[in-house]
């Protein structure tokens, strides 16, 4: 049977990129039907409402979510984004946020050592605790006696079922990054399930580090890094400087998943890119990758390696946008990485 796939391009670049995945998606042969949602900042401001009950419940029924980006400066940020991307998040339960990096052609690369460049490593990072969950509270709100208090929020579950998904996953070795030297009291949890978790898997070589110290090996030498599992906002930080190791915030993609249900809602990495949208030039490789990380996550590797294998021979060739060097437009570049999978 055909699998459903609920499509929410949101906002921004995110209206662009969605298109050009299921274009590539059509052409690598996926037996998918698409129901797009309109869920947007327009609606939103509309109605009030960031997903109405009735898109819910047909989400929640879908076998996978293609998602685009969300966000608009019309918006309270907040209260948007809390209603639409965390809330899928947090209520489907999707505990692993997966962030690959890998670098497809070497002229992609910042670092000027070219022994450091060729980084192929994986983020998992925790998507649905820590500070992201929204308990806390401004109190005197608007004084000059105000007082702000962001709750971090740690469970003894939600620690152990991320630390071993990436054992799962590793292929060389994992690292897990805290700041638990400051934090002491969530980097205590998280250490020691961390040294539970490395007790049971004597096979995986394991190593820690400091949140500072993985920003900055990061730059050194990411090649010396396979999975990296850490918290909410960390993952969210040390990815976006992982994005711009392979290339730039256009072509990461990401999955956030549940393994053991097997929900899933995949998204490129970036976000809306209000100063460039709109005009045909953002890049779709994020949101095509991230297309493939859920056909491979439905069960099909053949075709999710086949749509990796066409990414990469287009940006090898220099068929993408300006951000990688080329001159396409996003639909062309879409084009480009379809027309290989025909061929
Ligand atoms: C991301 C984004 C989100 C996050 C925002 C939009 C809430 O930056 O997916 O990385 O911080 O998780
Ligand atoms: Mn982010």
């Amino acid at each position: 049977m055909s699998k459903h796939i609920a499509v929410l391009p949101c906002d921004g670049a995110g209206k662009e990129v969605v298109p050009e995945a299921i274009k590539v998606l059509r052409a690598a042969g996926a037996d998918f039907e698409f129901e797009e949602f309109d869920v947007n900042a327009d609606a939103y401001m509309r109605t009030g409402v960031a997903i109405p009950d009735e898109v819910w419940s047909q989400l929640v029924k879908a076998d996978s979510i293609l998602f685009g980006a969300v966000g608009d400066p019309r918006v309270s940020e907040s209260d948007y984004l809390a209603g639409v991307l965390l809330r899928m998040r947090f209520e489907l339960d999707l505990y692993v946020n997966l962030r690959p990096a890998k670098l497809y052609d070497d002229r992609l690369s910042p670092l000027r050592r070219e022994d450091k460049r060729a980084v192929d490593l994986l983020v998992v990072r925790e998507n649905t605790e820590g500070l992201y969950v929204g308990m806390g509270g401004r109190f005197k709100k608007g004084t000059d006696q105000e007082v702000a208090i962001q709750e971090d929020l740690n469970t003894f579950i939600g620690v152990t079922r991320i630390i071993e998904y990436a054992f799962e996953v590793a292929r060389k070795e994992v690292v897990m990054v805290d700041k638990s030297n400051a934090m002491t009291y969530a980097g205590g949890l998280w250490q020691a399930r961390w040294k539970a978790a490395v007790a049971e898997h004597p096979n995986v070589k394991a190593r820690h580090l400091l949140v500072d110290a993985a920003a900055m090996q990061l730059v050194k030498d990411p090649t010396q890094f396979d999975v990296i599992v850490t918290g909410n906002l960390f993952g969210d930080i040390l990815s976006d400087l992982t994005a711009e190791l392979i290339g730039g915030m256009g072509i990461a993609p990401s999955a956030n998943i549940n393994p053991r249900t097997g929900r899933g809602l995949f998204e490129p990495v970036h976000g809306t890119a209000p100063d460039i949208a709109g005009r045909g030039i953002v890049n779709p490789i994020g949101a095509i990758l991230s297309a493939s990380m859920m056909v491979r996550h439905l069960g099909h590797t053949d075709m999710a390696q086949a749509i990796e294998g066409a990414v990469e021979s287009a940006i090898r060739a220099g068929d993408c946008t300006r951000d990688l060097g080329g001159t396409l437009s996003t639909a062309e570049c879409g084009d480009a990485v379809a027309r290989r999978l025909r061929d």
